[in-house]
Formats: C-alpha cells, structure tokens, sequence
C-alpha cells in the first residue's frame, strides 16, 4: 500500500451569469466556463425572489441521453412528465432523472408557491450517459428530504445525494459512479473524502470560502474548482471566516466518448441527434397528460 495522495485544485473558475427562460437568473460553471466528464453542465439557479403569480419555470420539453439532477434548497417546484411521473420539490428535495431513451418534462413553480410567490433556490447538474446506455429506459426517482441520508461529524454536515461520506451512503441508484455531496462547513471544520484515481473530482462553493486540495486554494461563492488526481480531496474552513462554506462536491469516472450535443439532446454523434429530434417531433418520447381536476 502507498500512502493516498491528496488531490491538488488544478483550475478554478468564476461561474458565467445568465437567465433562463422568463426570468430565472442562474449561475453556470461546468458545461459553460469548465469541462468535467462525465458532467454535462451545472447550473445554479437564484436565489431569486418572486412576488405573487411572477415565478416562472421551464414547460414541456424533451430530453434523451444523459440525466438531470435537480436539488432544491429553497421554494416549491412541480414535475411532471410524459411518462405519467409527478411530483412537487420542497425544499431539501432530490429529483434523479434518467432521459435515457427520451422523456418530456416540465419543471414549473409548484401552484401555492407561484401563487404566493417566495424565493427559488437550487441547481440542476446534468450527467453524461456512456452509449451503452444512452437508450436506456427513462427512470425517475424523488428523494424527499427525510429520505436524503445526512452525515454529521465536528461542524461538517454531509448530505449525500449520491456516492458515499463520512461512512454514509446516498440513496439514489445511479447508472453510473457519481459521487454529489452537498457540504455545510462551520468555521474552523475541516474533512476529507476519498475519491477513486481516474475519477474526474471538483467542488463548486456557493457561500463562504474554503480552502481546497493539497495546496489549500481558497475558493469563495460561485466559484468551481477542478482537482487533479490522486485518492482523496481535503476542505477546510479557515477559522477566520464568519460564515459556514457551502460547497457541492462533484465526483464520477470519466466516460471519454465523443459527444454529440444539442439543446435537450446529448448523443454520440449527429446522426443519433438527428434521430432524436425525428423521434420528439413523431411524439415518439411520448407527451404530458393534460392536469386532472382543477387541483
Ligand atoms: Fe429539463
């Protein structure tokens, strides 16, 4: 046995602000200003504040390929998709959805939260599918709150949406090794988590600063920071700083396939994109059943 080597940060980049659809600011790093197979994209959206009936959201639309992850932290959003799938995202809430084959989904404001208006806050990550597995059969899971295991240990809260921490394994079934844990860092708190070798790793810190990887980079909000190889990545808090750091922390085996890619649609070539856009436009993805009642 050699001694594990502590990951290095290699890079760190500022998240691009943008506005996704009608209105919802988001903050993008990977797929925008950083690459990291095999995640697509990361988005981080608001926090944004709505007055009554001005929360907007993202109507029907397909995907096929990969997964989206969504994780709210604050506000109410409504799923639903073409696969007969619904349900509302409250705050602390995982969706893992896997496009696989083709699915259409909308993501809106859940109707007393759109109603009341209130804040938004959350990401959405995307995850690359291997061909393998590109067509496989679209699956929807919701994990509440309740039912998202949480690691606690010297001011570090661990929520584990997939992968394992501090001994604690998340609940998703993933197709392939994703590690995703949401950290809580109070000042002073440090910890570490061992990470395959071969395996892409970085964190992207959205309050407070912590400082990363064997070198100790100090990175602060709306920052990703991409690691280097090696078995283990290190966080710690300076005890200095006055607020705790919130840091989602990214980890997966690199695919390493070509990629073919077009809005909703991420293939390996541009004849598997072509075949999907013929397939949504035959309604071959199927479509969202009209809502039931007036609810
Ligand atoms: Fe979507």
């Amino acid at each position: 046995m050699t001694a594990p080597t502590v990951r290095s940060v290699e890079t760190v980049v500022d998240a691009r602000k943008g506005m996704e659809g009608a209105g919802l600011p988001i903050r993008r790093t990977l797929g925008a200003v950083i690459e990291m197979d095999p995640f697509l994209m990361l988005d981080h959206f608001g926090p944004v504040t709505w007055g009554p009936g001005q929360a907007s959201g993202v109507p029907d639309h397909p995907h096929r390929g990969f997964e989206t992850v969504t994780y709210i932290l604050d506000g109410r959003m409504e799923h639903r998709d073409s696969m007969g799938g619904g349900a509302v995202l409250n705050p602390g809430d995982v969706q893992w959805m896997t496009a696989g084959s083709g699915i259409v989904h909308s993501e809106m404001p859940e109707k007393a939260f759109l109603k009341q208006g209130g804040t938004l806050h959350g990401f959405q990550l995307w995850v690359n599918l291997p061909a393998r597995l590109k067509m496989t059969e679209p699956r929807y899971q919701d994990l509440t709150a309740e039912q998202t295991p949480v690691a606690e240990a010297d001011g570090v809260l661990a929520r584990v949406v997939a992968g394992s921490a501090l001994g604690v394994r998340g609940a998703v079934a993933t197709h392939t090794d994703i590690t995703y844990i949401h950290y809580t860092l109070q000042p002073g708190a440090s910890t570490r988590l061992d990470i395959p070798a071969g395996h892409h790793a970085g964190a992207y810190v959205f309050g407070g600063r912590v400082k990363l990887g064997a070198q100790g980079v100090l990175t602060g909000e709306a920052q990703f920071a991409r690691f280097g190889d090696g078995d283990r990545v290190d966080l710690t808090v300076p005890e200095d700083q006055s607020t705790p750091a919130q840091v989602l922390l990214l980890a997966g085996r690199p695919i390493g396939e070509p990629i073919a890619r077009y809005g909703p649609f991420v293939m390996n070539t541009y004849d598997e994109i072509r075949q999907a856009i013929r397939d949504y436009d035959a309604g071959r993805m199927g479509r969202i059943a009209p809502a039931v009642g007036a609810g």
